[in-house]
């Protein structure tokens, strides 16, 4: 049964959804959720369904990612997790925390990597005038939003769309395609999950 530990900064709807899908049948569990910031929502919601929370606030380093990163070591290495999820961890992780947990930390990105890494991907799809947008999941590796695609979700833009309700869209299959990628990864297959439009 492999360990899952999950990072968030917020409210956690994509947390959420990978604590649903992980019972039964499934080869992966949750054991820790882990915020940057003590006050996200996301860990109330981990509480009531019985995941270990923890949270080390990122203001209390600052300009020292490395502190902040040593003292999330703490509880996350006391969870012993076997595969780590970022999902809306929202602070950029320095390249030797990432190397500690490499081809075992997944990220979901709001795009169709490796198109528009980084932030405002729902407004920079529109203003590209591209017909599609969608989300990736993807192995998590230095380079920011890179890494290996282990999933990908595509909506179309419609017209009138605008950013908010074109990442409405997009967090419906976020919802759908991180559970179903997090399922099949902790069986050892990397095999890449496509949802089209
Ligand atoms: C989502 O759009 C996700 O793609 C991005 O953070 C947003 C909020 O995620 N990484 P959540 O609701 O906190 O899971």
């Amino acid at each position: 049964m492999k360990r899952v530990a999950i990072m968030i900064s917020g409210g956690g709807s994509n947390m959420l959804r990978l604590i649903e899908d992980m019972n039964g049948a499934h080869p992966a569990r949750p054991v820790l959720v882990l915020s940057n910031d003590p006050q996200a929502g996301g860990l109330a919601r981990a509480r009531a369904l019985g995941v270990p929370v923890a949270a080390v606030d990122h203001r209390d380093f600052p300009r020292d990612r490395e502190g902040f990163e040593r003292a999330m070591l703490g509880p996350l290495l006391a969870a012993e997790p076997d595969i780590i999820c970022l999902a809306g961890f929202m602070r950029i992780l320095t390249p030797g925390f990432v190397q500690r947990f490499a081809g075992r930390m997944l990220n979901i990105h709001p795009s169709l990597l490796p198109k528009y890494p980084g932030l405002d991907t729902h407004a920079r799809a529109i203003a590209a005038g591209d017909a599609e947008a969608g989300c990736s999941v993807h192995e998590v590796i230095p380079e920011l939003d890179a890494g290996p695609i282990l999933g990908q979700a595509r909506v179309r833009i419609l017209p009138g769309d605008d950013a908010a309700s074109l990442a409405a869209r997009v967090l419906v299959e976020e919802h759908r395609l991180y559970p179903a990628v997090l399922r099949r990864f902790a069986a050892g297959d990397r095999t890449p999950i496509l949802i089209g439009p």
